[in-house]
């Protein structure tokens, strides 16, 4: 194939360097910020000199954000050109105007990179469907959150030291915002959950809460209770529509989870048929998710470029019937009824099992007086 990169950054500069060693795959042309040896005599700054070459056949948006992703990605379409991507922004953001646009052009569409990194989640999820019904989704699918997390846990290390080593390490988003707050998580997930339940799960409906505000005495809580702090995401099917959330929780040492340490994400599908399946790896990272877009490379060269599943009916999303006890750390506990109380400590309490619905309109109300609140769902 002759296919083209859009960026040139972490993840652009492993997949060329992994393309160098393929015959399969001759990238010709490369749209960067910045010139230098490696790109010499491909590099261009202008767009149209990739888009308007009909020698291309493949482009490679590895740029990240959401424009001029979507326009370089649905102009490359436009003009019959096969597309893989790495960047879930754009993918979360314009799901359904991507999945009808590879349909109409007849063009492949591949992410696999988008969620999970370095591993290969998204061709698993859409091939485990076939004869089966996923019923559940989720786990670890944050690589920058789990190190900090681990690194504050394990080394007592400091948030903002964490994070600038998961940002010197390539893990983290341009705006690491994106990860602690559980954006990138929750794109992930919706993108995740449109393809296991066959619609469109629109990223804006899934309550999203995540560790900015964490601080070490929620980590000693988590021990306290033989258990873990991790950032997570889970959807479920419901008779009507699905289930999804992005939170962090609890979850007992013993678990799956517990032990997932570093830039590793772990995430778990559940069928009818095939019951659990856990796939775990490198999350985030140059290498890891590079590997993943030449998978998907590969596979259209081989003919198999389809998007993983072609539905794109808008997913109800409700979570008012998942219930769990809610561990809350806040200035303000006047604002969580007492009602829902099962026992508090100081600043600190945990609630009976009340439906997420409930925790994050909990939580909604207590940030009115207490921007750096924390919850985390306990999971047993
Ligand atoms: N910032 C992302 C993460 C990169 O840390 O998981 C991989 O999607």
């Amino acid at each position: 194939m002759k296919a083209a990169l859009l960026g040139h950054g972490t993840i652009g500069v492993g997949v060329d360097r992994i393309a160098a060693a393929l015959p399969e795959i001759d990238i010709v042309r490369v749209l960067a910020l910045e010139t230098d040896d490696e790109i010499l005599g491909r590099h261009t700054y202008d767009a149209d000199d990739i888009l308007n070459d009909p020698e291309i056949d493949t482009v490679i948006e590895v740029m990240g954000g959401i424009h001029p992703a979507w326009e370089f990605l649905s102009r490359a379409m436009e003009a019959g050109k096969n597309v893989v991507t790495a960047n879930k922004a754009v993918v979360a953001a314009y799901y359904r105007e991507l999945v009808a646009l590879s349909l109409e052009k007849k063009v492949a569409f591949r992410c696999t990179a988008a969620v999970g990194g370095g591993i290969p989640w998204l061709v698993n999820l859409s091939r485990e469907k076939q004869g089966d019904c996923i019923t559940k989704i989720g786990g670890i699918m944050n690589g920058t959150t789990n190190y900090i997390l681990s690194k504050m846990d394990h080394e007592g290390a400091d948030f903002s030291e964490a994070l600038k080593e998961a940002q010197r390490l390539g893990y983290a988003e341009k705006d690491p915002s994106a990860d602690i707050d559980g954006d990138d998580v929750r794109r992930k997930l919706a993108i995740s959950a449109s393809i296991a339940f066959d619609g469109f799960a629109d990223e804006n409906d899934v309550p999203t809460a995540g560790i900015r505000s964490c601080l070490s005495e929620d980590l000693s809580f988590a021990h306290e209770r033989h258990s873990v702090l991790k950032l997570a995401a889970f959807a479920s099917r419901k008779e009507l529509g699905i289930s999804a959330f992005v939170s962090p929780v609890l979850v007992p040492e013993s678990s799956l989870l517990s032990s997932v340490p570093g830039n590793l994400n772990l995430v778990t599908l559940t069928a009818e048929h095939a019951g659990e399946l856990s796939f775990a790896g490198q999350g985030a990272g140059r290498f890891p998710t590079a590997k993943n877009v030449i998978l998907d490379l590969l596979d259209i060269e081989a003919g198999n470029g389809a998007f993983y599943a072609p539905e794109t009916q808008p997913l109800a999303i409700k979570n008012d019937s998942e219930l769990l006890p809610w561990y809350f750390r806040t200035e303000s506990p006047e604002g969580i009824p007492e009602d829902v109380v099962e026992a508090r400590e100081g600043r600190r309490l945990i609630t009976k099992p009340i439906s997420v619905f409930q925790a994050f309109s909990l939580l909604e109300n207590i940030q009115k007086s207490d921007s750096a609140a924390f919850m985390a769902g306990i999971l047993s």
